[in-house]
């Protein structure tokens, strides 16, 4: 579990959080919503130790993250995948896989197996280039990279981002089943409030770094108000 509490976080005088406090459950999906600027990226950012925070807390388990190093946040099972999904275009779909092995310090033939077997696609394509998959297969695939270290915490950050309907659907169904089958603890940023919704269990909505809702997913993608003004969702 990872528990936020009273977290703010600021860009030189801009704050971009503002007193955040919520939980991420284990095996749940929690969404975190909201617009352009809303603070989403920062909040994952500050949870794998990219930035520190002027103030409030956040633990996984018992364990205090804020003072920690990035690497020891890994090391902890809390693996990032960025938005714009961070894979290396130049390098093929093994050698992605292989450089996340390397950063775990894990056997990569192993490891790459059991990626190859939990996602055919990718042992398909494992010599082409990453810049020649499809947006939705290199979603995967930088998914795929961040389990390689078996992470009890996966922080997903806009998987949807430039995917046609179909494929963010794929994907958003792929992000449910890993979230069961491995135990994870899910926190999934997302500006694509419906498709989240649909898998979340718990759903946390920001506005310009403050949030304005924070309960059981189906509470909020019913309520109006948040759907008209914080969601960008037509009724
Ligand atoms: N490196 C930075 N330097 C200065 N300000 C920043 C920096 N990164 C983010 N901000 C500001 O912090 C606020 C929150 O930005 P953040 O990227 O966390 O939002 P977001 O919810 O992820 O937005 P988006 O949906 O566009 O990805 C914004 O006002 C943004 O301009
Ligand atoms: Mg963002």
């Amino acid at each position: 579990m990872i528990r936020v509490q009273g977290l703010t976080v600021a860009y030189g005088a801009v704050k971009a959080l503002v007193d955040v406090s919520f939980e991420a459950r284990t095996s749940a999906i929690t969404a975190v919503l909201g617009a352009n600027g809303a603070g989403k990226t920062t909040l994952l950012r500050t949870i794998s130790g990219l930035k520190t925070p002027v103030a409030g807390s956040i633990t996984h388990d018992e364990t205090e993250l804020t003072a920690m190093k990035t690497e020891d946040i890994a090391r902890m099972g809390i693996a990032h995948v960025p938005e714009g999904r961070g894979v290396i275009g130049e390098f093929t779909v093994e050698e992605n896989l292989r450089l996340g092995a390397l950063t775990a310090k894990l056997n990569a033939k192993q490891s790459l197996e059991n990626q190859y077997e939990r996602f055919p696609i990718l042992g398909e394509r494992r010599r082409q280039h990453a810049d020649q998959l499809s947006g939705g297969e290199r979603q995967i695939l930088s998914m795929a990279r961040a389990l390689i270290a078996n992470p009890s915490v996966l922080l997903l950050d806009e998987p949807s981002l430039g995917l046609a309907p179909l494929i963010t659907a794929q994907i958003m169904a792929t992000i449910k089943d890993l979230c069961a089958s491995d135990d994870l603890t899910v926190i999934l940023v997302e500006q694509n409030a419906s498709s989240a919704l649909r898998i979340a269990d718990h759903a946390v909505v920001l506005n310009v770094g403050h949030v304005v809702a924070n309960d059981v997913a189906s509470v909020v993608a019913e309520d109006e108000n948040l759907r008209q003004y914080y969601l960008g969702m037509v009724s």
